[in-house]
C-alpha cells in the first residue's frame, strides 16, 4: 500500500497510486479489490486520487457513513449525473435516475405496484417459471449435459418479471422482448463502463444496435400499453394495471410515456439483479454442501413435494437466512455512487461538490466490525441477528433511505421461491476447474458466467398438490462433487455500476 497523502485534519486519507495515473488502472483493473484494500489501509472515508474525470472518487465504508448519505443527507447527495444518463438513455425518466418533485411524485404513482397483495400474488406465476426451468435441467441432467447456471438465471428472471408486468400478453411477445431487452442490456453495459462515448445521434454499429432494440421494445410496450387503453373488458391484476391506474390525490395519473419509462425501469432494474442474486446463491451452495442439506430437509418437512407457495415462506426460514446471507457476500448491486451538490461532510470528512462519492455494499457487507469471520458463508449467524443486522447500513443490498429498492420484498420472494424449489429437485454442482470470478458491472456478474451439471434428487419430482404439510423424513439429496471454484479474487470491468 503507497505511503498516505498529507493530510489537513479533515481531508480523508488515500493511496497516492502510480505517478501520474494515481489509482485509475487499479480501478480499471479490479475496482472492488481496490475498495476493498482501501478500507483496510486507510479506514472507512477514502480518497483515491487519479486521471480522468472521475476523480477524485471518495469511498465510504462505513455503515454510519452511508447512512449519513443515502438517508439523512440525502437531498444534498443526489445520484452522480453520468451514471444517471445511461440509464435515462436506456429507459427515459424512470424512477432509477430521476431526481426532486418529479421522483417523488413518479415513486407515489409507481408504489401500488408493489403491494405486498399484488407482488404475492405473481408467487404462482414465480413457481411455474421455475418449475419449466427446473424440467429443462432435468433433461439436461439425463444427457449429462452442462447447464450455464448465469444465463439460465436470467432467462428465469426476465420471464419471471415480464409475466408480472404484462401478463398474458407477455406470453405472446415474450420472444422479441426478451431478445431486444438482452442486446439493450449488452450494449448498456458498455456504455455503463465508459466515462465518455459517443452520442447516441453518431450512427456507430453499437449505437445502432441499441437503438434497434430499445425501438423493439418499444413497439411492444406501446401496442400493449394502448391496447389496454381501448380496452373497455376485464384488464389482468399485473404491474402494467397498475402503473397505468395509479392516480394522485388530484386524480392526475402518469401519461402514457411515464408508464413506458417505468416499465422499462423494472424490466431492467428487476431481472438482472435477481438473477445475480440468484446465480451466486446457487454459487455459495454448490460450494457447501452441508447448507444445501439443510435446505432440502427443510424443504422435505414443510412442503414434501408440494409446489411451494407465498404462504409456505414464513415456514422456510433456514431459506430466508441463505438468501439473506448470500445477498451478503454477493449483493447484485455491488457498488453505487453519489455526487454532493454542495461542499460537504461525511463522518467528518469534507466532501466537495461535484465529486464521486462511491459506496459498496460488496465491502460494507465484509467490513470486519460488523461480521465476524467476514469471508464466511455461515447461513446461521443471521439467528442472532435477525432481520435488521447488526446495524441498518451494514446490510443493504437493497440500499436504503428514499431511494430504497422498490421491489424488494418482490425480488426476496423470487429467490425464496426459486431456491426451495430447487432444493425440492435437483443439486447444481460446478463444473470442476470453471474458476467463478465476480465481475462488477449493473449487476454482480462472473467473469465466463457459472457453469455446472445438475444432478436429481431421488424422491422429489415436485408436483402441484394440494395435500395437507406433513413431516416428511429427510430426504438423501444427491453428493455434491463440485470441483473448488477459486476465491473471490481480481474483478474487472467498469468504474461505476448500477446506480
Ligand atoms: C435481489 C433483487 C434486487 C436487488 C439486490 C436490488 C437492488 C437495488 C438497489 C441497491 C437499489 C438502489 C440503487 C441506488 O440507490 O443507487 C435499487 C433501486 C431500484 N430497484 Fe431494485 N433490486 C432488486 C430487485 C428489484 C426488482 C424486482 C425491481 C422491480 C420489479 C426493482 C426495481 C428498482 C427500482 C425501480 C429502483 C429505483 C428506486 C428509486 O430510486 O426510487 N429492483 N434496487
Amino acid at each position: 500500500m503507497a505511503t498516505p497523502t498529507v493530510l489537513t485534519a479533515r481531508q480523508a486519507p488515500g493511496p497516492k497510486g502510480e505517478p501520474v495515473l494515481g489509482n485509475a488502472r487499479s480501478f480499471q483493473a479490479d475496482i472492488l479489490g481496490a475498495l476493498q484494500q482501501g478500507r483496510r489501509g486507510y479506514g472507512d472515508v477514502v480518497r483515491f486520487d487519479g486521471i480522468g474525470p472521475l476523480f477524485p472518487v471518495f469511498f465510504v465504508a462505513h455503515p454510519e457513513g452511508i447512512k449519513e448519505i443515502l438517508q439523512d443527507k440525502h437531498r444534498n447527495f443526489p445520484k452522480t449525473p453520468f451514471v444517471s444518463d445511461r440509464w435515462r438513455a436506456l429507459v427515459g425518466d424512470g424512477l432509477i435516475c430521476s431526481e426532486g418533485d418529479f421522483w417523488k411524485r413518479q415513486r407515489r404513482l409507481c408504489q401500488p405496484a408493489f403491494h405486498r397483495r399484488l407482488v404475492n400474488s405473481f408467487g404462482e406465476n414465480m413457481t411455474e417459471v421455475t418449475g419449466e426451468l427446473l424440467d429443462r435441467w432435468e433433461a439436461a441432467s439425463r444427457s449429462n449435459q452442462e447447464v450455464d447456471v448465469t444465463l439460465d438465471m436470467t432467462r428465469l428472471a426476465l420471464s419471471v418479471l415480464g409475466g408480472a408486468l404484462f401478463g398474458a400478453n407477455w406470453r405472446q411477445d415474450s420472444e422479441v422482448m426478451a431478445h431486444a431487452v438482452e442486446v439493450a442490456i449488452g450494449e448498456a453495459y458498455k456504455k455503463f463502463g465508459k466515462f465518455v462515448s459517443l452520442p447516441e445521434s453518431v450512427p456507430t454499429p453499437a449505437n445502432l444496435r441499441f437503438a434497434k432494440a430499445r425501438r423493439s421494445l418499444d413497439d411492444v410496450i406501446y401496442r400493449v400499453i394502448n391496447a389496454r387503453r381501448t380496452d373497455r373488458g376485464e384488464h389482468p391484476d399485473d404491474l402494467l394495471e397498475a402503473l397505468m391506474t395509479a392516480t394522485e390525490d388530484d386524480g392526475s395519473g402518469m401519461t402514457v410515456e411515464q408508464v413506458r419509462n417505468e416499465v422499462m425501469t423494472f424490466m431492467f432494474g428487476g431481472h438482472e439483479t435477481v438473477a445475480s442474486g440468484l446465480t451466486w446463491a446457487l454459487y455459495l451452495l454448490s460450494r457447501h454442501p452441508e447448507v444445501y442439506g439443510r435446505m432440502e430437509q427443510e424443504v422435505d418437512e414443510v412442503l414434501g413435494s408440494r409446489v411451494p407457495t407465498v404462504d409456505d415462506l414464513p415456514q422456510l426460514p433456514y431459506i430466508d437466512r441463505v438468501v439473506r446471507e448470500s445477498l451478503r457476500l454477493y449483493p447484485p448491486v455491488s457498488l453505487i455512487s453519489r455526487t454532493p451538490q454542495e461542499d460537504d461532510t461525511v463522518m467528518g470528512y469534507d466532501i466537495p461538490k461535484g465529486s464521486m462519492v462511491l459506496l459498496s455494499a460488496f465491502v460494507t457487507h465484509r467490513h470486519p466490525e460488523f461480521w465476524p469471520n467476514p469471508e464466511g458463508f455461515d447461513p446461521d449467524r443471521w439467528i442472532e441477528l435477525g432481520e435488521q443486522g447488526p446495524h441498518r447500513f451494514a446490510w443493504w443490498p437493497f440500499s436504503g433511505g428514499p431511494r430504497k429498492c422498490i421491489g424488494d420484498v418482490f425480488g426476496l420472494q423470487e429467490m425464496k421461491l426459486v431456491l426451495a424449489m430447487m432444493a425440492q429437485r435437483v443439486r447444481v454442482r460446478l463444473v470442476p476447474g470453471h474458476a467463478v470470478v465476480p465481475k462488477p458491472g449493473i449487476t454482480l456478474g462472473q467473469q465466463n458466467g457459472v457453469i455446472a451439471t445438475v444432478g436429481m434428487r431421488e424422491r422429489s419430482r415436485t408436483t402441484v398438490s394440494t395435500a395437507p404439510r406433513t413431516a416428511v423424513a429427510a430426504a438423501q439429496g444427491c453428493p455434491v462433487t463440485g470441483a473448488q471454484a477459486a476465491p473471490p479474487a481480481a474483478a474487472s470491468g467498469c468504474p461505476v455500476a448500477h446506480d
